[in-house]
């Protein structure tokens, strides 16, 4: 099997988890407020940010970097044109629990084992898929163009397809090891996780969120 048919088989489950959540389904529908989405757009940034400067960092230690990341995989430009729209201060953002976990999971894959940061970039950047569509509602909902205010959630306009089937052939044609696909697979499944821990957590009262089965309680922040 591809390791983007591993990827895809192995998280099909935590893809529904991630888009069943209130905070995404709200987005969908465009009925989240703007404060919350701002919100969301802010602990994206910091993910972004931590995972593209991690990337950076470490690639020259495997080749699957270079044939894989290009430049328009970086999303922190748009989270940061985004965010000025909004009016919300880059340096003020502040990481809620979930994100703080994430952030310290990716230093330590950064450290450990650096070709695993694909599997995470393989759920960011597959999340575009979704988001294209999400754009539209948030535009519609908030009154927006075509410009900032919606930019991370549509970052390759009509080239969404033909990026993502070269992402795809890319991460097919590095051939990696079975210890390195295995990695990259768990590394992916817990960046879904804790994309759906986020995501309960900016619209969850503390304690009232829905308990969710396997590893991800155990990586979730701890509720009063
Ligand atoms: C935190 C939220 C989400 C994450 C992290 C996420 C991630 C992903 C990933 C990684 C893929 C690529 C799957 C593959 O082909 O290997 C994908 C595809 C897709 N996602 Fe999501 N997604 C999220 C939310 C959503 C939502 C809310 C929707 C609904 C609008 C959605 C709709 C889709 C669609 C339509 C595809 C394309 C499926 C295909 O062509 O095979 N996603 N998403």
């Amino acid at each position: 099997m591809s390791i983007m048919s591993r990827l895809k088989s192995a998280t099909a489950e935590l893809h529904r988890q991630a888009e069943g959540t209130s905070l995404q389904q709200r987005l969908v529908k465009g009925a989240l407020p703007r404060d919350l989405y701002a919100a969301f757009l802010g602990q994206m940034y910091l993910a972004h940010s931590a995972l593209e400067g991690a990337i950076r960092e470490v690639s020259a230690t495997h080749r699957g970097f270079a044939t894989v990341v290009r430049d328009y995989h970086q999303r922190e430009p748009q989270l940061s044109e985004d965010l000025d729209f909004l009016g919300v201060d880059l340096d003020a953002i502040t990481a809620v629990g979930a994100t703080d976990t994430l952030l310290a999971d990716i230093h330590q894959v950064a450290r450990e084992q650096p070709v695993a940061l694909l599997g995470m970039l393989y759920v960011l950047e597959g999340s575009t898929n979704g988001s294209k569509f999400i754009a539209r509602a948030i535009r519609r909902e908030y009154g927006l163009g075509l410009g900032p205010g919606a930019s991370y959630l549509d970052p390759h306009g009509e080239r969404q397809q033909e990026r993502w089937q070269a992402f795809k052939r890319d991460m097919d044609d590095v051939g990696f090891t079975e210890t390195e696909t295995s990695a990259i697979v768990d590394a992916a499944r817990r960046m879904f996780r804790a994309l759906t821990d986020v995501s309960d957590e900016l619209s969850e009262p503390a304690g009232d969120r829905p308990s969710r089965p396997g590893p991800a309680a155990a990586a979730s922040p701890a509720t009063a």
